[in-house]
């Protein structure tokens, strides 16, 4: 079982980055091998992973070019303490393959055709997609097995949602994407348990989405140290180990997890049988 999980949300800043970077680093930490995609011509992830601007020929642009030869440029991140995150970068040229998607014949099916013909045996891809529903959203949609939606809690942000799972159902009817991803909830970012609006709109939250059945996991609170890691290019979890909002991306992660039917317990449990087996067999 592999999880496409699309990060989407059509408000820039919401937290879409911050969560596919932490993700990727605590499903590494579970021994799941992680891809990121940067979808964002802005390139985020890349300043996030600690990592030098690529050449545009080591993009998901090149990914999406007709001559691609299923070479996936995927490079480590934080490989000083994780073997298993990668990433594949974006940058600048990806505005050009936005535009060229409109034109493509296959344009919003191109992500999921690559990884049709070229598969990645990642056991968790996640999209980081930019907050505008363009051509480049669209894309990470049909490719996706899962969504998951980032909000501020603030009014424009969840109204912003609203228009977001409009767009979510109109796109899978419209590209009959069949399964279409599920959406995997709503996790509230920069949360201010000191903010009466932040602390009611988080309570109204999960009865909002309930009528919907969709999920809204437990939020992730603001800190400063988010930004200040961010700019270091690492994970809060290696760059301030101990700061209580490491554990806010554990309820989301372990949902994966428990998806991929693979925990924690179960791999290591499999690591012992594999030894034991190989005792075994060597007497
Ligand atoms: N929980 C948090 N507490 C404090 N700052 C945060 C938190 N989450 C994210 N940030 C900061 O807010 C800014 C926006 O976050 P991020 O880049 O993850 O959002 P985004 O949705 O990917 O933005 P964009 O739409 O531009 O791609 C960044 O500077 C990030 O470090
Ligand atoms: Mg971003």
């Amino acid at each position: 079982m592999q999880i496409r999980l699309a990060v989407i949300s059509n408000a820039g800043g919401s937290g879409k980055t911050t969560l596919s970077v932490h993700l990727a680093y605590e499903l590494g930490l579970s021994r799941f091998n992680v891809a990121l995609m940067d979808l964002d011509p802005q390139g985020s992830l890349t300043l996030f992973c600690g990592l030098t601007p690529p050449e545009p020929s080591h993009t998901l642009a090149a990914v999406l070019r007709d001559s691609f030869d299923g070479n996936w440029p995927l490079v480590s991140c934080w490989s000083a303490h994780t073997d298993k995150v990668v990433i594949c970068q974006g940058g600048m040229v990806l505005t050009q393959t936005a535009d060229e998607l409109v034109l493509h014949k296959r344009g919003a099916y191109l992500l999921a055709d690559r990884l049709a013909d070229y598969p990645l045996e990642h056991d968790l891809i996640i999209f980081d997609c930019p907050a505008t529903l363009g051509p480049l959203p669209l894309m990470a949609l049909a490719a996706s097995s899962h969504v998951v939606i980032p909000v501020q809690l603030e009014p424009k942000s969840i109204q912003g949602a609203a228009r977001l799972l409009e767009w979510y159902y109109f796109h899978c009817k419209h590209l009959r994407l069949n399964p279409p991803p599920e959406i995997v909830g709503f996790v509230p970012n920069q949360y201010d348990s000191r903010r009466a609006a932040h602390r009611q709109l988080l309570e109204s939250l999960p009865k909002q989405l309930e009528s919907m059945n969709i999920r809204a996991f437990g939020a992730i609170r603001d800190s400063a140290e988010f930004v200040n890691a961010s700019g270091v290019g690492l994970p809060l979890h290696l760059y301030r180990p101990i700061h209580s909002a490491c554990k806010d991306f554990k309820e989301l992660a372990v949902y994966l997890a428990s998806i991929l039917g693979k925990t924690e317990a179960s791999k290591s449990n499999k690591g012992i049988q594999q030894k034991k087996s190989a005792k075994e067999h060597a007497q």
